[in-house]
């Protein structure tokens, strides 16, 4: 071959090379839109719903019905429990503190022409404020009425006006504002759909069931109040991958690196990721961190997840025994009524609560169990682990529980996670995600039969 067509050839692959990485990040899902951010998959609990169903980003009302269909005709809709976490909200005053450090710095110490640096020093102004303290944002209020009409095509024998009217649907929320907010946003949204005018709904208040976490001692104090619970955050955050994070950031800013720490780090994440949630828009903050650099803090927020609410101590998921037996009692009423030949008292329960109340019950349930321990020295292992808040706990994340009637075919469970279709974890078969409501109970079992909150969450057990 001649030296031209060497050079040809080599001149061929360099731009390849270019066009699939240009191509190969432009085609991520988020990283199409230019009006999502390129990190916009790796919000953890601050992230959109529609970043885990980006059908909704065209369509916010659309559902698929058809993926849902029982697989036995003669199946009818007699139950369901949706157990939801509060809808979009504003930052703690602890994370708006966050943020304010970081824009001081950006607006004093920070060097550059970049345009999104002068965007960030000219035009964009600090308006979140420390009383904003964890209130429903507007889109909160939103993604509630949105949810309630997605959740009334998909089910609608049950979440029916009818029903509704009828007193056949509950609604249960924890005492937070936040909370209680997004429930009356949840009733709207029906009231809206079917303008209904001339009633009110009431709910029902229980932080036993919503916010069991503030409850339970043993969590609280051998969890919550110590750091040692936490200890592998704590070493990822000191580790290496972190550090070259915050190296990175410093480096975009043209600041010493001791001026950025991993809470300065954390302050651009979020605001990037609030910007997005409450405004929907794509902030220069973005650009102070890398689809690499998110991914290392999505995995400090994994870990603490993990420690603090997921499989790290048995006593997270123990937390929310009373949750997981209200849960199953009403399912077993409802499918007693049935069996009875009556109708469904409580068609629908819709129960309003935490990141912290849904992410102990999953466990429980045994959703999302990698088969190793997220620790500190596993980040690259820990690459395709299933637990990935990002995917399980967006704002209104949820867990819906449908029981069907199926006549001979027996009562059958679906569970569901966010809308999409999921398998009660160890049951297989054909009709896994929709099993006999007896197989359910006998794979849960023994917590059926024990599970006791009070036992649980004593100090000192036996
Ligand atoms: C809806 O779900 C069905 C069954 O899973 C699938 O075949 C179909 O492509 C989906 N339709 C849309 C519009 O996503
Ligand atoms: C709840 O809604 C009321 C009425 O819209 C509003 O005044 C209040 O600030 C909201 N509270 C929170 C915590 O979002
Ligand atoms: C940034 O680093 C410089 C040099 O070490 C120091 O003088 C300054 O106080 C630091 N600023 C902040 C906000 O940490």
């Amino acid at each position: 071959m001649t030296a031209a067509a060497w050079k040809y050839l080599l001149n061929l692959c360099v731009v390849t090379v270019f066009c699939c990485c240009f191509f190969r990040s432009d085609a991520t899902t988020s990283g199409a839109n230019p009006d999502i951010p390129a990190i916009a998959d790796y919000f953890t609990t601050k992230g959109r719903y529609e970043e885990v169903n980006p059908h909704l980003r065209d369509d916010i009302l659309s559902v698929n019905g058809s993926a849902l269909q029982p697989p036995f005709e003669q199946c009818r809709l007699a139950h369901l429990t949706a157990i939801i976490r509060h809808g979009t909200r504003y930052p703690s005053s602890k994370n708006v503190k966050k943020m304010q450090r970081l824009y001081e710095l950006v607006q004093t110490g920070a060097r550059g022409q970049e345009s999104w640096l002068r965007e960030l020093q000219g035009q964009w102004t600090m308006w979140y404020t420390e009383d904003m303290d964890g209130r429903l944002a507007p889109k909160g209020v939103l993604d509630h009425k949105r949810l309630a009409v997605r959740l009334s095509k998909l089910f609608p024998s049950v979440l029916s006006e009818e029903k509704l009217r009828g007193g056949y649907v509950q609604f249960m929320t924890s005492s937070k504002h936040r909370c209680v907010n997004s429930t009356l946003a949840f009733q709207a949204g029906l009231a809206e759909l079917w303008a209904i005018t001339d009633k009110e709904f009431d709910h029902a208040v229980n932080d036993a069931l919503m916010r069991f976490f503030d409850q339970c001692t043993r969590f609280v104090e051998e969890v919550e109040d110590n750091p040692e619970a936490l200890s592998e955050m704590e070493k990822f955050r000191q580790g290496p991958e972190m550090r070259r994070v915050l190296q990175k950031v410093a480096d975009r800013l043209r600041v010493p690196y001791n001026n950025i720490t991993y809470d300065m780090a954390e302050a651009a994440f979020y605001l990037c990721a609030y910007e997005l949630a409450i405004k929907t828009v794509n902030s220069p903050w973005c650009q102070l961190l890398d689809e690499v650099d998110a991914q290392v803090i999505e995995y400090a927020n994994d870990l603490k997840q993990f420690w603090k609410r997921g499989y790290g101590h048995d006593i997270n998921s123990k937390a929310s025994c009373t949750l997981f037996h209200d849960v199953f009692s009403r399912l077993e009423t409802a499918a007693r009524e049935i069996r009875d030949g009556q109708e469904v008292t409580e068609a629908v329960t819709v129960q309003i609560g935490h990141a912290e109340t849904l992410l102990p019950l999953i466990t429980l349930l045994g959703f999302f169990k990698d088969s190793t321990t997220l620790t500190a020295t596993n980040f690259a292992e820990q690459t395709h682990r299933t637990f990935r808040t990002s995917h399980i706990m967006p704002y209104i994340a949820n867990l819906v529980l449908v029981l069907y009637d199926c006549g001979s075919d027996g009562l059958r469970l679906q569970p569901l996670l966010n809308e999409n279709l999921v398998t009660f974890p160890g049951l297989s078969g054909q009709t896994a995600s929709m099993p006999r409501f007896e197989e359910v109970k006998e794979h849960y079992r023994e917590l059926l039969q024990g599970c006791d909150f009070e036992a649980e969450c004593k100090l000192f057990r036996n």
